[in-house]
């Protein structure tokens, strides 16, 4: 028996659910960190450069194949391509939801630690001493018990939403997490910006700095592109087939690209005006977020509160982040297999759950990947990030481009769109470039990236820059 499918219940809606999936631990953890050492607004004008030329026909391409489809990634592939192996790109994306999710429930976990932490008052111990928050945080993620607790809660949740479903489940959940996102997130920009000496954090953050940019840094970029917008791995061909065709897929785009831009930049902001007014190092890289705001926020008036407020939306940014890629899943054993929406989700969660419970491990004492020299935790977040999703994100273009061709992918993209202003056949030309620009860029990474593996020796350091 086939499973009726839901739809989103409103564009409001689905533009909300879209982007709660955008935004997440790439948003307020790792682009303030990437930017502030990367050449500031420097880095962001690559960023941005990166996003509107190959993210946004990636995004469009994505959201048209769900659409037309109606269904998730595998099928959507096999029903376009004529039951040819294309269907393969589909279960590339659902075997990177498998492995994204498995680190990204431990990350999520420790959110919700940290957030209670804060609550209780816990970082006064810690106020101004970088060097013992570093140890607790080590202590806590290398233990064997409690982030393995937190990463159960966490995945608990995310299965609960997915279980509600589409309309109530996930669409709901994001109407309430992002506008709660941004208006706290508001309200931490203002706080950093009112502390004395805040306004340096703004020119670390967007002063362009040319001499810091570098080709890794571009490499970086483009990389994040993918990973911040939810790219290559059909979580938007999964969220677009439960949209209808009045949707104009182009401003839903646009509006996803702008809402993730704007809630990096204004975390970077939050954490970059508050590090500098305290005199904190904000070249701490990853260990920003988790080492060295606790070390601060105690320092500034009603700490506990914002401290506790920072890791709340850090968690709820997660939480509609992981809950994309589980639906990613559990979407295709509904479609594919003709399970149930409660037995997909739970049976799948849960050996998520348990390989993020050697992901987690892995930070302490017991590394299933300890032969391949990095922890199994490291391991899995290389593997997706800088590998599957630029893959699967190629592979999207070249399907357009090879098999589904441009012109049928236009007239998908077209309906919805209630006046035109582009002539169509520019139209046309400018998406087959922009494609074709794409896929041969992430070619070229991902291939300057097995070089590097492979031979320690990246292309770019051969041809001597
Ligand atoms: N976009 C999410 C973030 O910025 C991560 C993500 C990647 C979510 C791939 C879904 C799919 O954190």
């Amino acid at each position: 028996m086939k499973n009726s499918r839901e739809q989103w219940g409103s564009r409001l809606g689905f533009i909300l659910a879209a982007s709660g999936s955008a935004v997440g631990l790439g948003n307020i953890w790792k682009y303030p960190h990437m930017a502030g050492q990367n050449g500031g607004a420097a880095f962001t004008v690559v960023y941005l450069l990166c996003i509107l030329i190959v993210g946004l026909p990636i995004l469009l391409g994505e959201l048209a194949i769900g659409r037309k489809t109606q269904l998730s990634p595998v099928g959507a592939f096999n029903k376009l391509s004529n039951l040819s192996n294309w269907k393969w790109v589909g279960f590339l994306g659902v075997a990177s939801a498998f492995v994204i999710l498995s680190f990204y429930g431990v990350v999520g976990g420790w959110t919700l630690k940290y957030t209670l932490f804060a609550l209780s008052g816990g970082f006064n111990s810690l106020s101004g001493s970088p060097d013992l928050s570093s140890q607790i945080f080590t202590e806590f993620i290398g233990s064997s018990f409690q982030p393995i607790f937190w990463q159960l809660i966490f995945m608990s949740f995310c299965m609960g939403i997915i279980i509600k479903g589409v309309k109530s489940g996930i669409e709901g959940g994001a109407k309430i997490m992002m506008p709660l996102i941004l208006i706290i997130l508001g309200l931490l920009v203002f706080k950093g910006l009112s502390l004395e000496g805040g306004k340096k954090g703004l020119e670390f953050l967007f002063k362009p700095k040319f001499s810091d940019l570098n080709p890794s840094s571009i490499v970086m970029a483009l990389g994040h592109a993918f990973f911040t917008l939810s790219l290559g791995m059909g979580t938007m061909i999964t969220y677009g087939s439960y949209l209808d065709e009045k949707q104009n897929l182009f401003t839903s785009a646009i509006w996803i690209i702008l809402l993730d831009t704007f809630i990096a930049m204004l975390a970077g902001t939050a954490i970059f005006t508050i590090v500098f007014a305290m005199g904190a190092d904000p070249s701490a890289g990853a260990g920003l977020i988790f080492v060295v705001l606790p070390t601060i926020f105690p320092q500034i008036g009603g700490g506990a509160i914002w401290g506790t407020l920072f890791f709340f939306i850090l968690f709820m940014a997660a939480l509609t982040s992981a809950i994309s890629i589980l639906e990613v899943i559990t979407a295709y054993f509904i479609d594919e297999k003709g399970w149930s929406r409660n037995k997909a989700t739970l049976l799948f969660g849960g050996i998520i759950s348990i390989v993020g419970v050697f992901c987690s491990l892995s930070l302490g004492e017991f590394n299933i990947a300890a032969l391949l020299d990095i922890s199994f935790f490291d391991f899995l977040d290389e593997l997706s990030s800088k590998y599957m999703l630029p893959i699967g994100g190629a592979l999207t273009a070249l399907f357009i481009l090879s098999k589904w061709s441009v012109k049928t992918f236009l007239t998908e993209l077209l309906i919805g769109v209630k006046e035109l202003k582009l002539d169509k056949s520019l139209l046309n030309s400018i998406l087959q470039i922009l494609l074709i620009v794409s896929s041969l860029v992430v070619g070229l990474i991902i291939i300057n990236e097995l070089f590097d593996l492979l031979f320690n020796q990246s292309l770019q350091k051969l041809a001597g820059f």
